[in-house]
């Protein structure tokens, strides 16, 4: 098996898991909330130690694209309080788009030893248009939305369900 973060210089990611910026773009873009690059990329990586990336939401859409390993499980919780679960996986499907302000969280599925995904930023990425979600965001949910994403609240360390 690849060991990706020793081979990519990937960094501990605050939401968890481990990254690195590959891209910047040299053009920019006026957005409500300032001036950004049109896009940022980064390597983001999934692993036994660091397999769960927690709860948040960017303005900025997200293109997720599976390089190695997985399956890797997301959950989003719409604008309109629907959750979805798309699963990324080796020669079934590889791409999936977080539109801006869609709450997201991945973790690693069943026993899969890691997941490298390439994620492209647009606009381009940061800190200030995150948000990492907190219990008060899922209070009002329905006790069965509140269930599907308590696993994946940040601080929370227990496993979420396969
Ligand atoms: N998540 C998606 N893109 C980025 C990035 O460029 N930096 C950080 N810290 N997190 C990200």
């Amino acid at each position: 098996m690849r060991d990706w973060q020793r081979q990519l210089g990937l960094e501990a990611h605050p939401e968890g898991g481990y990254f690195q910026r590959i891209y910047t773009s040299p053009h920019t873009v006026p957005t409500p909330a300032g001036t950004r690059p049109t896009a940022t990329s980064i390597h983001y990586l999934l692993t036994r130690d660091a397999p769960r990336g927690h709860l948040h939401r960017n303005r900025s859409d997200i293109l997720h694209f599976l390089i190695d390993g997985g399956p890797v499980e997301y959950v989003m919780l719409t604008p309109d309080h629907a959750v979805e679960r798309v699963t990324l996986q080796s020669g079934t499907r590889h791409f999936l788009m977080v539109p801006g302000g869609v709450w997201k969280a991945s973790h690693l599925v069943g026993d899969a030893a890691q997941a490298l995904v390439a994620e492209v930023v647009t606009p381009g990425f940061d800190f200030a248009d995150h948000r990492f979600a907190t219990p008060a965001d899922v209070a009002g949910l329905p006790a069965d939305l509140r269930l599907a994403l308590a696993p994946f609240l940040p601080g929370t360390s227990h496993p979420p369900p396969d």
